[in-house]
């Protein structure tokens, strides 16, 4: 079995990718805390990647990483790759979404996810994209999952993130996307 170590601080995020890779022959270890790597990216996938690599490297073992964010229309793609320095808390993010986006009457925004898994010498072995389309309620919704997740609602469902069972929002989400192409390449 092939140790894994999944360079994220996120246990929200750690907790969705062991369902995802629940059927590959390898062990997940989570990324030791003092490791942090800094965004530079200027793009989902950069940052995924930049995360794999040097995590991979710096422990000379396979590591996988993800970026994800929140893309809204209205705020010409904010907060995008700056999802997770939008506040301080969830609570903070949120509500200062809620407040950029004010009134207005277009509230699309999609999630994105980008995927990336390198080999212990910081080579990017597997990579992949998602994206799940939505809109931004006025209102948090739901009590589930983390993040944006209750002000995030798919229209499909006539849910938001929050709302859902975890494997509806495994099916449907833009991590969940990301996944379903990534493992074929691994498999
Ligand atoms: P990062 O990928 O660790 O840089 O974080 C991305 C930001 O987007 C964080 O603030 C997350 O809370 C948020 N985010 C990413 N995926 C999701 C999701 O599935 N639901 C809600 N928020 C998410």
């Amino acid at each position: 079995m092939k140790k894994l170590i999944v360079a994220t601080s996120n246990s929200g995020k750690l907790r969705e990718m062991e369902e995802y890779l629940a059927g590959l022959d390898c062990l997940l270890e989570l990324k030791p805390k003092e490791l942090e790597i800094e965004e530079t990216g200027d793009s989902f996938m950069a940052n995924a990647c930049l995360k794999a690599s040097q995590v991979a490297r710096l422990l000379g073992e396979w590591a996988i990483a993800d970026d994800s964010g929140l893309a809204v229309d209205a705020l010409d793609g904010a907060p995008g790759i700056y999802s997770a320095r939008y506040g301080s808390t969830d609570g903070e993010r949120i509500a200062r979404l809620l407040r950029e986006l004010g009134d207005r009457e277009d509230r699309r925004g999609r999630f994105i996810c980008a995927v990336a898994i390198a080999q212990p010498d910081g080579s990017i072995a597997y990579s992949s994209e998602g994206i799940c389309e939505g809109e931004i309620l006025p209102h948090p919704l739901g009590k589930g999952g983390f993040g944006y997740d209750p002000i995030f609602y798919v229209p499909q469902e006539q849910q938001t993130f929050a709302q859902m069972s975890p494997s509806v929002k495994r099916r449907l989400s833009h991590r969940g996307r990301a996944f379903e192409a990534l493992l074929p390449q691994i498999n």
